[in-house]
């Protein structure tokens, strides 16, 4: 079971914004994307979600995506975007609620508010239904988003069929240790038989979470495979245009991306 597409291109203004993208993600798996600012990864996974135009040919679980209808995806994937805004006073229980809305509705035992904070304890925000949105820390705000997300398509699983998490730099704004944990729910929901795709900046979470990575520059594919064979010093230094240098401890097998300070501002 798997997201596939292949030879993806969109075109934004002038330019390729994708440049005939080949990527496909397993369910079972934590796919991560990567690659510096500007080099697509938003719109490769606003692709995926349907909401982009696109030339080439997507398929979920074997379906095309332009098969799929707005239901059918609000059942199969959810979505956490790059950025999100609230333009109401929303408090968290009716912010996180929205996604029971939007996904279809699951008959959970224990009701739809117990799983609401069940929701909010996975994300680490116990006790802050009854707070507003607005007035959360960013990182406390991408984590209620985050329980959104999660409510859609709770379970992994649903009738056979994989569940599809894609999330836009899900931890950008979050301390490490939040950082860990929210990586962690990612790991769980794909180790049940869901599937994750994931934007990420930070290489080492990424090395440390990820099962399959896409390195994207400038609107192509890289490298694509697993973390230890994308995030080489080679790939990641002429990807990012700046000195990394890669360690792979053997306990873990994976690398470590180390930085190299460079003396000058380059021009
Ligand atoms: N609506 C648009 N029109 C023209 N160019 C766009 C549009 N949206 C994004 N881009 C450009 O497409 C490129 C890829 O953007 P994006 O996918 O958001 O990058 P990333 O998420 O990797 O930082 C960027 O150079 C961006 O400026
Ligand atoms: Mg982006």
């Amino acid at each position: 079971m798997m997201i596939s597409c292949d030879d993806i291109t969109v075109q934004l203004g002038h330019r390729a914004v994708l440049d005939r993208v080949t990527f496909c993600a397993r369910a079972g798996e934590v796919t991560a994307i990567v690659g510096p600012n500007g080099s697509g990864k938003t719109t490769l996974l606003r692709t995926l979600t349907g909401e982009q135009p696109y030339t080439g040919r997507i398929t979920f679980d074997g379906t095309p995506l332009s098969a799929l209808s707005p239901l059918d995806l609000a059942r199969r994937r959810a979505v956490l975007p790059q950025s999100a805004s609230i333009a109401f006073p929303f408090t968290v229980l009716e912010l996180v609620r929205l996604g029971l809305t939007s996904g279809v509705s699951t008959t959970h035992s224990h009701g739809q508010d117990a799983l609401v904070a069940q929701a909010l304890a996975r994300v680490g925000l116990d006790g802050y239904a009854g707070r507003l949105v607005q007035e959360l820390s960013g990182g406390e705000r991408q984590r209620a988003q985050l329980a959104r997300v999660l409510i859609q398509i709770w379970e992994p699983v649903l009738d056979g069929q994989p569940r599809w998490l894609l999330l836009d730099e899900p931890v950008s704004a979050l301390d490490i240790g939040h950082q860990l944990m929210i990586m962690a729910v990612a790991r769980d929901y794909a180790q049940a038989g869901g599937g994750v795709i994931a934007v990420m900046h930070d290489l080492n979470l990424t090395s440390m979470y990820a099962d399959h990575v896409a390195l994207l520059g400038a609107g192509q594919v890289r490298a694509s495979g697993p973390p230890e064979d994308v995030l080489t010093d080679h790939a990641l230094s002429a990807c990012y245009g700046c000195p990394l240098r890669t360690n792979t401890p053997p306990a873990s097998g994976r690398p470590w991306i180390l930085p190299q300070a460079t003396l000058k501002a380059q021009a």
